[in-house]
């Protein structure tokens, strides 16, 4: 099955340069607010990856003590710890892939757009070390409302005369893992076949599961298809209640962005066949950045895939003429946000 992408590493017999390479971790990773909720379970995750040579943790605080503990694990990456910005160009010289995860997280009654004016900044100042000190690198925007931190952080790349947009992914797993539990539960199916193509963007109604593309194929009654629509779209919020004040999702976030990472590794180290849903600067709608499924190969994003936009129901095509306006405010505010902080 093409489709899947999984944590664990798959070896493609055929591909002879990732036979090659796979045996080796040679790859640089860094997380940035690798000492938060996110950030430490996704950095073990990291750890456990044989692709990775070096892991590099930073934060503005509390991150020595996670990285002496996770290097404890006896796997292939040596554990690196940065704290502070002074230490931040350190930490990302050479990198192959940069994951950020840095900011607050939403409480209960919070949507995504409420943690603009603390993550806008955050994502900013990260963004300018990065293009000063390793621009070549893949970007993995986890901080939220992700629908603005990308628009931001290609408008600082550009600013800085380095921004290439194959290699800047808004981490949008989430919702296709979340898509993918759901839809397997309710359908009975065996979880690890199933699945659905999200596309949008990643907040609300912008998260557009496209069930009527769920491999392998399934058939929805209109009830059953707007009750996983929602739940999809509203299953941070979900955990978020049920945290109750302790933040938002961490543990499947990790779990997701590590998929995110090891895919990116995968298509890295020369394999061929790597999809992944993630938001991304498209040209598959009016809007200049849009989620979908794309094909990532060793320069970044290889094509965009516009066969799920084709043929969808009409609840989705719906859903889509409505998600458009919020997710075009969205994208808006965020480079609004740059020309505003010069
Ligand atoms: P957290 O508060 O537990 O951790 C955030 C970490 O970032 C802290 O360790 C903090 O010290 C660090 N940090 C703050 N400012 C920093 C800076 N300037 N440089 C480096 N590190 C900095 O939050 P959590 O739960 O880990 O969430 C992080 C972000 O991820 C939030 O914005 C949240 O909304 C987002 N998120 C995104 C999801 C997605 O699907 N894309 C899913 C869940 C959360």
């Amino acid at each position: 099955a093409p489709l899947r992408a999984s944590v664990t590493t798959r070896v493609v017999p055929k591909a002879k340069s990732v036979a090659q390479v796979l045996p080796e971790a040679s790859y640089k990773v860094a997380v940035l607010g690798a000492a938060g909720g996110i950030g430490q379970p996704l950095g073990l995750l990291i750890k456990m990856s044989p692709l990775v040579s070096e892991l590099r943790l930073y934060d503005i605080a509390n991150v020595k003590g996670v990285a002496a503990d996770l290097s404890h694990c006896n796997t292939p990456s040596q554990v690196m710890d940065f704290t502070g910005p002074a230490e931040l160009a350190n930490c990302l010289k050479g990198v192959d892939v940069v994951v950020i995860p840095a900011g607050v997280p939403r409480k209960p009654g919070m949507t995504r757009d409420d943690l603009f004016n603390i993550n806008a900044g955050i994502v900013k100042s990260l963004i300018e070390a990065v293009a000063d000190n390793c621009p070549e690198a893949f970007i993995h925007i986890i901080s939220n409302p992700v629908n603005s931190t990308v628009p931001i952080a290609a408008e600082i790349l550009k600013q800085k005369g380095v921004y290439n947009p194959k290699k800047l992914f808004g981490v949008s797993t989430l919702d296709v893992v979340r898509a993918n539990t759901f839809v397997a539960q309710k359908k009975d199916l065996k979880l690890i076949d199933v699945d659905v193509p999200v596309v949008g963007g990643h907040a609300g109604i912008t998260i557009l599961p496209l069930l009527s593309k769920t491999r392998p194929s399934v058939t929805f009654t209109d009830e059953e298809t707007e009750e996983l629509t929602k739940r999809i779209q509203n299953a941070g919020t979900e955990v978020v209640e049920a945290k109750a004040g302790a933040g938002s999702a961490t543990l499947s976030m990790a779990y997701a962005a590590a998929r995110f990472v090891e895919s990116s590794l995968r298509a890295l180290a020369g394999d061929p066949d790597v999809y992944e849903c993630t938001y991304v600067q498209s040209e598959l709608t009016e809007l200049p950045f849009f989620a979908s499924r794309v094909k990532i190969g060793k320069n970044g994003v290889e094509s965009i895939i516009s066969s799920d936009l084709e043929g969808v129901t009409d609840y989705e095509a719906k859903a889509l003429e409505a998600l458009k306006p919020e997710l075009k405010a969205s994208i808006e505010k965020g480079i609004e946000f740059v020309h505003k902080h010069q």
